[in-house]
């Protein structure tokens, strides 16, 4: 099929990552309010054959290689390992990874990686309990080391960790988490705020850039640029004291890399998003339910990824913040 998933920049998205719900065990106070939000009904869910349609249609036809299960938290949705299964099922190439906060995981860290799950990166913004109770406003930070070290012994790596540093609470924890990670073998890496709260209190200002994160860390370590091509990731690496361990940096506000993005996004409610920050949707939930063929459903596809802004557009005058949180995006 000559279709790809191409923008009028040039950039062509091999990387789906899929929302299975926007519900979350946690309450990160970054993210969203301690009484949570108002969620997804059911209904509007997409069933497990619906996400599995989408996915082999984006890995048959439009070119997919790889497939990262989000949230909300994904451990949340019960038949995680039965999509997982399948998904491998329908393309064995495929690159399956699944970004998580880890409560839960020791319990199905084993049977994810029987299901065909490559890898898996979990957030964790503090190895204190005090800290990680505060942040997230769940005294559950030992159920997440244990998720953890039960992926690495399942073989689900290398796992990567991911931080936001937060004035105040765990800004100077920095060095901390790393010292930690490296002895537990993780790959750390620290990620920049992004205005994408449910409570729009993002301010720019509050920010830890990454010029902060790495001025924290050289005073403890010594950093030098790593070798590997970064190609369309996200993070920028450094090793650590001559390596062989590196840390890595997310700083989508002060050093945007959308001119290399690679990424469309599904949510849980069966929307295509072409970006975080896209400003609206297409429903492929609706389509598919009216009775969209397989080759309808591509061609909507491939029509919402022609629009694709050059760039999340945050330092604009007339930036605004997309209506969706980041819980119901899938980061
Ligand atoms: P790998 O590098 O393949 O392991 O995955 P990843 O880093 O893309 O996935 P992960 O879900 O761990 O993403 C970590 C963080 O990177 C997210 O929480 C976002 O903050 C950021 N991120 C991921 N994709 C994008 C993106 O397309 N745009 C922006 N601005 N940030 C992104
Ligand atoms: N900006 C940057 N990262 C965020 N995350 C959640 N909200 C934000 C935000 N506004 C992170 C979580 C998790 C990952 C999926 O996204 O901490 O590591
Ligand atoms: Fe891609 Fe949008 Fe993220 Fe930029 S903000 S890297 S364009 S998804």
């Amino acid at each position: 099929d000559p279709r790809v998933l191409g923008d009028r920049f040039g950039r062509v998205a091999t990387d789906l990552r899929v929302s299975l719900t926007d519900r979350c065990n946690l309450r990160c106070s970054y993210c969203m309010p301690a009484e949570g939000l108002d969620w997804l009904p059911t209904e509007q869910v997409l069933t497990d054959d619906e996400v599995v349609r989408l996915i082999r249609i984006g890995h048959d036809l439009l070119g997919i290689r790889e497939v990262r299960f989000t949230g909300g938290e994904p451990l949340v949705r019960r038949g995680l390992v039965d999509i997982v299964r399948r998904t491998r099922e329908v393309g064995p190439d495929l690159e399956i990874s699944l970004t998580t906060n880890a409560l839960g995981l020791a319990r199905t860290a084993h049977a994810l990686a029987e299901a065909g799950l490559d890898r898996v990166n979990a957030s964790l913004d503090s190895v204190r309990a005090e800290t990680f109770a505060t942040i997230t406003r769940r005294d559950r930070l030992q159920d997440v080391l244990d998720g953890l070290a039960a992926a690495r012994d399942a073989g689900l790596g290398p796992i990567k960790v991911n931080a936001v540093l937060l004035r105040g609470h765990n800004d100077d924890q920095a060095a901390e988490l790393l010292r930690w990670a490296v002895a537990e073998g993780y790959q750390l890496r620290f990620i920049e705020q992004m205005p994408l709260d449910a409570q729009h209190d993002w301010s720019r200002a509050e920010m830890i850039t990454a010029e902060e994160i790495l001025a924290r860390l050289e005073a403890e370590f010594t950093l030098t640029p790593a070798s590997e091509p970064r190609g369309s990731a996200p993070a920028e690496l450094w090793q650590v004291d001559g390596g062989p361990a590196t840390v890595g940096v997310i700083a989508s506000v002060t050093r945007p890399f959308c001119g290399d993005c690679d990424r469309v996004r599904l949510t849980a409610d069966g929307q295509v998003r072409n970006c975080l920050f896209a400003r609206e949707e297409s429903d492929l939930r609706g389509a598919m339910r009216a009775g969209a063929t397989d080759d309808e459903l591509a061609d909507r596809w491939v029509a919402a990824m022609a629009v694709k802004r050059a760039g999340h557009g945050i330092d604009d005058v007339t930036f605004l913040q997309p209506d969706r949180p980041m819980s119901a995006i899938g980061g």
